[in-house]
């Protein structure tokens, strides 16, 4: 497979690169800086792009590739820090800056460059550097400059290295995807186009390759990630995968029906569903803060899936719906961050339980795995739906987990969810859901005085979750919320929209 690998610098727009080369249909995957040349080497990449990254190359210490890299006739991209490091590598000068860049800048592109082919000559690209190349090295060409930085871009066609100083990869550099596709079809001959499909075929091969005689088992929560691995196990397995859906008790109404009808009847898969709500709502029986309600969660369901899993003799392979983001974060470097929330990922189950690991996504992005998923004929309803937590409802009834209050949280949630698709919001929504305050208000309700519970409707637009602005929903559509909630919620008799956006407050109340 042809494939562009990425060096890794430590730049926070990496991934970035990765998915808009994936979005051009270029296989690519990141590496980390240090990678041996051995190593790139047996991947027989059509090209490398060195990433930006938050270092100086005038810095003892800063990272460097393998020296051999850029002298393997193999063609190179070096972007910002990757530029700077061709240029010092290459004999040029880079010239340390008292203050960083940041932000849009003008840039003059000259005379004629494969990279700049069919970009306008003047252009926005977005800058995020400190130091700045003073002095391009022997043999190279100035192909673009800004006001500030009159050396933005350069290249020597004969050696085969290009550099820019601006990050293509960011939505707001115009023609940046066409840069990159000049790089990646033009300069380094990229010609098939890949498409996460392209996959099925060798990853089935070779889960049935690893797996030999022995039974996989997999932790399925309906969601994107698991389904979409679940399928492709099951392509590759058929009834020798055995699925295993643990109800807590704390899900949403239809979720549990949801796995009947597609898993079972639609993919004809081996499913157990395990109803363990009893355990889980004992556990939590007065139970008040959010991380031991999370802790509780998290170690129960661990303890009821290895139960299940004994009872299956044979089975030697847990499938997982591990994706990219997730493999890359492991790899890099990262810097002490204080725990905000435990998470409680459905299929994230501990190493020691023993099995080999089946991880069919682990090169696919969220969006790529979807692809995957519609080609295996997944329902949009499992391809396109909201995230939802791991602990479920427990973190969205605040306060004590009662049967009871689930009840009166699922009732209202299931409205929520029906009018936003009815006004055609759900795609337009990141995640819509209601909270159930520890709270009671007074209201009238006929000639009666009510003391009842109040509903809090949190609706988010996001791109990852990691920041979230609330939607502004129409007011007809909130209307209708609060008046069905609570004409036929019955204990709530107040509904609230959230207005706050993440930082400073988080997605979810606990
Ligand atoms: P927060 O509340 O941290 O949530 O802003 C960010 C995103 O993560 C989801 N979330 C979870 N997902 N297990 C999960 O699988 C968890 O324990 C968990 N906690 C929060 C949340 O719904 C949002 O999409």
């Amino acid at each position: 497979m042809e494939q562009i690998l990425i060096l890794d610098f430590g730049s926070q727009y990496t991934q970035l690169i990765a998915r808009r080369l994936r979005g051009l249909r270029v296989y690519c995957e990141i590496l980390p800086f240090r990678t041996p040349v051995e190593e790139i080497l047996s991947r027989s990449p059509k090209g490398i792009i060195l990433s930006g990254g938050p270092s100086s190359v005038c810095d003892a210490g800063a990272p460097v590739p393998d020296p051999a890299v850029l002298s393997l006739g193999i063609p190179v991209l070096g972007i910002c820090y990757g530029m700077q490091l061709i240029a010092r590598e290459m004999g040029g000068r880079v010239h340390k800056a008292l203050k960083r860049e940041y932000g849009l800048s003008k840039l003059k592109v000259r005379g004629t460059s494969v990279l700049f082919r069919g970009v306008p000559k003047n252009l926005d690209v977005w800058m995020s550097h400190g130091d700045e190349v003073k002095a391009a090295p022997y043999g190279f060409r100035v192909t673009a400059g800004t006001h500030d930085v009159p050396i933005a871009a350069m290249e020597c066609v004969d050696r085969g290295l290009y550099s820019v100083q601006f990050h293509p990869e960011v939505q707001h550099t115009a023609s940046g995807a066409r840069i990159l596709e000049n790089f990646a079809r033009r300069v380094c001959g990229c010609k098939e186009r890949w498409t996460p499909a392209s996959f099925l075929a060798g990853t089935v091969a070779g889960i049935k390759k690893r797996v030999g005689k022995e039974a996989v088992i997999c932790a399925l929560s309906g969601g994107v990630d698991s389904s979409v691995a679940a399928v492709l196990a099951h392509r590759a397995v058929g009834r020798k995968l055995h699925c295993i859906f643990v109800d807590t008790g704390l899900l949403r109404i239809g979720d549990r029906e949801r796995m009947t009808e597609i898993f079972r009847k639609k993919f004809r898969f081996n499913l157990k569903i395990v109803d363990a709500s009893k355990l889980f709502l004992g556990r939590l029986r007065g139970v008040v803060s959010p991380e031991r309600k999370r802790k509780i969660i998290g170690r129960t369901f661990i303890e009821v899936f290895e139960s299940e899993a004994k009872k299956l003799k044979g089975a030697g392979f847990l499938v997982q719906g591990t994706l990219y983001p997730d493999v890359i974060e492991s790899v890099s470097v990262k810097g002490p961050s204080a725990v905000i929330k435990s998470h409680h990922n459905v299929g994230g189950l501990p190493k020691k339980m023993g099995f080999g690991l089946v991880e069919p996504l682990r090169f696919l992005f969220k969006d790529e795995a979807r692809e995957l998923g519609r080609s295996l004929g997944i329902p949009e309803a499992i391809l396109m739906q909201h995230p939802f937590p791991g602990p479920g409802l427990a973190i969205r009834v605040l306060g004590c987990v009662t049967g009871e209050r689930l009840a009166v949280l699922g009732k209202a949630d299931l409205i929520l969810r029906e009018e936003i698709l009815a006004f055609g919001w759900y795609p337009k929504i990141w995640q819509a859901f209601c909270v159930l305050l520890p709270v009671r208000t007074v209201g009238v309700m006929g000639d009666e005085r009510s003391y009842e519970n109040v509903i809090a409707v949190r609706c988010v637009g996001s791109t990852d979750g990691m920041t979230a602005d609330w939607s502004r929903l129409p007011y007809e559509l909130m209307r209708r919320v609060s008046a069905r909630i609570v004409g036929e919620v019955r204990g709530v008799n107040r509904v609230v929209y959230d207005i706050t956006s993440k930082p400073p407050a988080t997605i979810e109340w606990e």
